[in-house]
């Protein structure tokens, strides 16, 4: 067995700005996330420019940090990861270029890896989980149902057609006057609320294949509070229709997950006992993971669903994504570009695969 490798990750695609040190051997040496939750609360979501002028402040101590921690040097390091996509540019900007300095300071290999590859193989980081797996992406910023075939092979089920889950519970949180980030207000108002007092949308479900969409049930919900409450509802009315909402998107998503679990079994027959990832912010909502696990269990899936800290951005996905392509004598050149869009289906596996 090859020696053990060190590979620092960068993160900064969106509102958080993370540095993990990761091993081949699956030790998370450091792993340090700053959220810019609350820089960006005031306006109700992430402001681009805000975002990228906080990462440039805190990651140079974030990197001196995780080092520390991980009680190395640099020079202990064997490759540098960076995101370099997709998402807000200017915070890709500030990590990658950061990364480059560090590559080029260090003489070590440059990985730009892809946000959403992170996320697709962070499950592997603590599980085993064998390719290929089926992988349920759900954030604030995407919604996608995938066929992990290996590092750098993707095959694309489905995606939202307008806005990612994360998103339209942020909105709805907004509506309701819950606050920001919206996911868990949500969850928390969904909790004592009765899911069956409103009829909401069902989107795409009676449309064949495996897209979403979630900005029809967003309008129905605002049309709800117009037409029922005149924008006013009570506590109680706002617990019902946060309850209704949680309940039309795990139908949503329990339903085209079904289908991507027969495409899988179709495609993959010979795959004995699957693994279902489910990754990402929106992986937090229990009722969603407890939706997710019954069907899962239906269909003779194993689920798996890292810790919270691994679901949402975090720098120790972007190193785990950078060990994985280094095994297979993966690199990046120093000119590589950020890219705010990069869809996972244009990605290429490494040289040794
Ligand atoms: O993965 P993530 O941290 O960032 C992105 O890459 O987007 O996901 C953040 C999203 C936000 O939209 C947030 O509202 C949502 O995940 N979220 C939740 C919950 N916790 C976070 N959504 C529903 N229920 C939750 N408990
Ligand atoms: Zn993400």
């Amino acid at each position: 067995m090859a020696g053990e490798k060190f590979i620092l990750g960068i993160e900064s695609s969106c509102d958080e700005t993370a540095v993990a040190v990761v091993s081949s051997r699956r030790r998370i040496l450091a792993d340090i996330i700053l959220s810019q939750i609350a820089e960006h609360a005031p306006y109700g979501g992430v402001v681009p420019e805000i975002a990228a002028r906080s990462h440039i402040e805190h990651l140079g101590g974030l990197i001196g940090a995780a080092m520390a921690e991980a009680d190395m040097p640099l020079a202990g390091l064997d490759a540098i990861a960076a995101t370099a996509g997709p998402g807000l540019l200017g915070g890709v900007l500030v990590g990658l270029v950061a990364a480059k300095g560090l590559a080029l300071g260090t003489g070590r290999p440059l990985l730009a890896i892809n946000h959403l590859e992170g996320h697709a193989l962070s499950a592997r980081l603590l599980d085993d989980i064998a390719f290929p797996y089926l992988l349920l992406l759900v954030s604030g910023g995407h919604c996608q149902l995938l066929i992990v075939e290996g590092v750098g092979q993707y095959r694309l089920l489905g995606s939202t057609l307008d806005d990612a889950v994360g998103e339209a519970f942020d909105k709805v949180a907004k509506m309701l006057g819950l606050g920001y980030p919206g996911g868990p207000a949500v969850e928390e108002a969904a909790r004592t609320g009765n899911g069956t007092r409103f009829a909401l949308p069902r989107p795409l479900l009676s449309r064949r294949g495996c897209d979403f969409s979630f900005s029809g049930l967003k309008t129905a919900v605002a049309r709800l509070i117009e037409r029922d409450f005149a924008g006013r509802p009570t506590t109680a009315d706002r617990h019902d229709i946060a309850a209704a909402f949680e309940a039309a998107v795990g139908d949503v998503v329990v339903e085209k997950l079904r289908r991507a679990c027969a495409i899988f079994r179709r495609d993959w027959p010979r795959v004995a006992s699957p693994a279902l990832v489910m990754a990402g912010g929106v992986a937090a909502n229990k009722t969603l993971r407890q939706r997710v696990g019954q069907l899962a269990q239906e269909e003779d899936f194993s689920l798996s669903i890292p810790p919270i800290r691994l679901c949402t951005d975090n720098g120790a996905m972007i190193a785990w994504a950078g060990a994985e392509r280094l095994a297979l004598g993966g690199h990046s050149d120093l000119g590589v570009a950020a890219r705010a869009r990069w869809p996972l289906a244009e990605l290429e596996p490494p040289p040794g695969l």
